[in-house]
């Protein structure tokens, strides 16, 4: 027996759609932080990552603005959106944003563009929030820790910055947004931020329980739309993603969308033993 073109061709094919397995399907434990600085977010860049457009950013006064302009807290015009802040679905469920910084293990090196505008799961596995999760879209990038997962929810209030950028968009004082490094102490507190950010902070003492620091299991989901509506961000491969996590079959290659990666790879092993005794 000889080894034909169309095996190896076979063998080719089986490896791109294993590393699009793998380079697609993220996940692990991750630590939480919060974080409120108002500055534009660093997935709001064009170039970060593979989209159809970078996460919007707005005027002081909450205004879309220009891809282009300068994040506010450089003394540029672009600051965060105020609807890109995190609401509760249910008791269980909230939807949100997050700064996302993932570790060498498991994104191999790559950094933004493996995360921007990607969703994830965070199944939280710390009390008092265990048993509740939130879905998150990457907006941002926490490059302040870089020895684990970590994804810093964005949640008005909840935390100052050494950067004034919240002073800078509203015109009044960085108090308002609380200590550095806690942000607002009461949810009283929530009712001297500027209006467009009030739930939000509320959500934190609600349905977030005013934990600091909870841990979480982390996944990457298909971005639900209501997400990705107040990004304007979606990544160019959340519908290969949404085929692979669907086990929704190609026309092309029926029998491999419904592949787990466990038979792929014992697949792929025997394809590759095949052709190097053939050889
Ligand atoms: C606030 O942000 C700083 C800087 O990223 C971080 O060190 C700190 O742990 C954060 N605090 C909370 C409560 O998340
Ligand atoms: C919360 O909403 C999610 C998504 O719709 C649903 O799967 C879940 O069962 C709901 N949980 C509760 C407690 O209603
Ligand atoms: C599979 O794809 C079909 C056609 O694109 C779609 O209608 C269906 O909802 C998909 N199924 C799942 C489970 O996503």
């Amino acid at each position: 027996m000889t080894p034909t073109s169309h095996n190896l061709f076979l063998i080719l094919e089986l490896f791109v759609v294993l590393a699009g397995c793998i380079s697609l399907d993220y996940s692990g434990e991750a630590l939480t932080t919060r974080y409120w600085d108002c500055c534009k977010p660093s997935c709001g860049w064009k170039g970060k990552a593979s989209v159809n457009n970078p996460v919007g950013s707005c005027t002081a006064d909450e205004k879309p603005i220009s891809l282009d302009a300068g994040t506010g807290c450089k003394g540029g015009t672009a600051f965060a959106c105020s609807k890109q802040q995190p609401w509760a679905i249910n008791d269980t469920l909230s939807y949100g944003f997050a700064g996302v910084y993932l570790t060498q293990e498991i994104v191999g090196g790559a950094t933004e563009d493996a995360w921007c505008c990607a969703c994830y799961q965070l199944d939280f596995t710390s009390e008092p929030l265990r048993g509740k999760s939130m879905i998150v879209q990457a907006s941002n990038t926490a490059y302040d820790i870089n020895t684990a997962n970590r994804f810093t929810l964005a949640i008005p209030g909840g935390n100052t910055t050494s950067v004034d950028g919240c002073a800078t968009q509203y015109g009044i004082s960085q108090s308002v947004f609380g200590q550095d490094r806690q942000g607002v102490a009461t949810k009283d507190d929530c009712q001297n931020l500027p209006e467009s950010l009030r739930s939000a902070c509320q959500w934190r003492f609600d349905w977030l329980e005013d934990a600091s620091y909870p841990s979480a299991n982390f996944k990457r989901v298909v971005c639900p739309s209501e997400i990705t509506a107040k990004t304007g961000c979606v990544r160019n491969d959340d519908s290969t993603f949404a085929e692979q996590t669907s086990g929704n079959a190609t026309q092309a290659k029926p029998s491999l969308a419904h592949m787990t990666r466990a038979t792929l790879g014992v697949a792929v092993s025997a394809a590759g033993l095949a052709a190097l005794l053939t050889i």
